[in-house]
């Protein structure tokens, strides 16, 4: 597999074509933004822990029946993956109450949801990735209602497999965004990373955070605390 020409860089990751037409190379970097990117910074390491922990994540759930964009892990940082074409939503659920659902509603940090909830913020960084409804994403024409349909039943069965996945080692799956492409004949695929960038992981029994709040709300032992969850997956 040839590493052709750079596609796109964003924040955390950037993107490259390759000889096939259909593949595409993602590339993660150690670089670390918050706060649409007022907030900017270094994790070293993170970028090795986000490709290799998204990648075990994918295969987890491949075999349980979600569709996602993983192909191959090329290196610590390179992964072969699907070129699809992103639905411009973020898709967060959450199991917790933290971050903006808190702050939103007045909720403190660490109540415990009756059910898990579902979030959809338009992917625009100009306009803050501002919260949108499944009327709005239809009259903007962001998606069918048959894929947001696909795209929230994905979402809800990959919580129920990542919140077990995560309790089994000692990790409390507070919430997560998650990110999902179409390839060319229109099915929904996963095509996002999954890491402590865009978890929230609390250790289940000190509720240390151990994600990148370390790195928004500078609490330190950023490093660390990605390394203890590459750790705790079994990934060394
Ligand atoms: O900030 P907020 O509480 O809305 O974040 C919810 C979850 O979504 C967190 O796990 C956060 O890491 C993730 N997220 C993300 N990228 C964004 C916004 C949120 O990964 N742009």
């Amino acid at each position: 597999m040839e590493k052709k020409e750079l596609l796109y860089e964003g924040k955390a990751k950037k993107v490259y074509r390759t000889d096939d037409p259909d593949l595409y190379i993602v590339d993660y970097k150690d670089d670390a933004t918050a706060f649409d990117g007022l907030k900017k910074g270094s994790i070293s390491g993170k970028g090795v822990v986000n490709n290799r922990m998204s990648n075990l994540m994918c295969q987890m759930l491949q075999k349980a029946g979600v569709p996602t964009h993983f192909v191959e892990e090329l290196s610590d940082r390179e992964t072969l993956v699907k070129r699809v074409k992103i639905v411009p939503l973020e898709v967060i659920v959450r199991n917790v109450a933290a971050g903006s659902f808190s702050k939103r509603f007045g909720v403190e940090e660490g109540t415990v949801l009756k059910c898990p909830t579902l979030e959809f913020c338009l992917k625009d960084d100009d306009l803050h990735d501002p919260m949108i409804n499944g009327y709005h994403i239809l009259a903007l024409d962001l998606a069918t209602q048959n894929e947001l349909d696909v795209i929230s039943a994905y979402t809800f069965q990959i919580n129920k497999i990542m919140k077990e996945f995560f309790l089994s080692i000692g990790i409390e799956l507070v919430d997560f965004k998650l990110e999902f492409g179409k390839l060319d004949d229109g099915t929904i695929i996963l095509a996002d990373e999954i890491s402590p960038d865009t978890c929230r992981l609390w250790d289940s029994k000190t509720h240390e955070k151990l994600d990148k709040d370390r790195f928004r709300r500078d609490l330190g032992g950023v490093e660390e605390a990605y390394l203890e969850v590459m750790k705790r997956i079994g990934l060394n």
